[in-house]
């Protein structure tokens, strides 16, 4: 089979799997109270890609027969990432009203309400952690690291100088630290989560790793692409406010077409950086591929 339709099929059946988990874990909606439980399975099911569960459990695959005892730590990281997406969305940070096609989760239940929706996600992600059937030291270095990686240094760091440099001229450098942060440093890490959980050897997880560094800065290198010349409607959320609020962008402080061929360059170096791996990495390999030219 073609490895494009390989992954496709692959990627369907991963978000099958974690969809499962995540239903399961997350709190009825008709459980007090209501509007808490409502908001985070409103978000958390609005659609998405779910690319960072399936990074999370391909990589498990790599090493491991089944990705099932990995499936609950790759759920955790999309309700970590949909806390994220609903804060990102807020008035006071982005203000966008669409995500993922639908009303963002401030629009229809209010900002206090997605506020703590977001809250609930992020540490009921921690929890569900602790529950996944892996070797107890690896649950706290996963708690550990995903705190860091989130936290002050990490996401939440990102985002702190995504806003704070809003209608401001940004150097490269501060660019570069944008986008690892507030979006690489996560998506490395559900990728590193995987290899860790699945046994990958020392020298696997440093490629696996270029790969994630790499392949994250593209990762948002190509959101902003789209931010001007995707399709709303494939999007699922509104496109053209990062120039109208004058954010850090890659095309913004680069150019479109450079950062085009920075986006092409640095998917060959995520690529290279995997290819003594063998054929273990091939979906790795089409997935660098899809991601780059994602329209959605
Ligand atoms: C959007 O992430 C936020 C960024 C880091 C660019 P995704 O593009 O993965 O969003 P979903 O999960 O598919 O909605
Ligand atoms: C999002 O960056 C990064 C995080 C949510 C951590 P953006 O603000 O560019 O993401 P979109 O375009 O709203 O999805
Ligand atoms: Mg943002
Ligand atoms: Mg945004
Ligand atoms: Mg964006």
């Amino acid at each position: 089979m073609d490895k494009r339709v390989l992954l496709k099929k692959d990627m369907k059946e991963k978000q099958e799997l974690v969809n499962i988990i995540l239903d399961r874990y997350l709190p009825r909606k008709d459980e007090y109270p209501k509007n808490l439980h409502k908001a985070m399975r409103y978000s958390v099911f609005a659609g998405g890609k779910r690319l960072r569960p399936y990074l999370t459990m391909l990589a498990y695959e790599m090493y491991k027969e089944e990705a099932e005892a990995i499936t609950p730590v790759a759920a955790a990281i999309e309700m970590i990432h949909t806390f994220t997406l609903i804060h990102d969305d807020l008035p006071d940070i982005d203000d966008d009203e669409y995500r993922r096609g639908k009303k963002s989760c401030h629009a229809l239940f209010g900002e206090g309400e997605a506020l703590l929706a977001g809250d609930a996600l992020l540490v009921s992600a921690f929890e569900l952690i602790t529950l996944a059937e892996i070797k107890p030291e690896l649950r706290v270095r996963f708690i550990r690291e995903l705190a860091h990686e989130c936290g002050i240094e990490g996401l939440i760091a990102g985002q702190m100088v995504d806003i704070e440099s809003e209608g401001k001229k940004v150097t490269k450098k501060t660019l570069q630290y944008i986008h690892e942060n507030k979006t690489a440093k996560l998506i490395n890490l559900s990728l590193r989560f995987g290899a860790l959980a699945g046994g990958a050897p020392a020298n696997e997880l440093a490629a696996l790793e270029e790969y994630g560094n790499y392949f994250g800065l593209v990762f948002q290198i190509v959101d902003d692409l789209l931010d001007i010349e995707g399709d709303p409607a494939k999007l699922g959320k509104s496109i053209g406010k990062d120039e109208q609020v004058q954010k850090a962008t890659f095309p913004s402080v680069w150019g479109v077409e450079a950062s085009r061929k920075q986006a092409l360059e640095l998917t060959e170096k995520a690529k290279q950086s995997i290819s003594k791996l063998g054929d273990k990495a091939i979906l790795l390999d089409a997935l660098a591929d899809y991601m780059l030219n994602r329209k959605s």
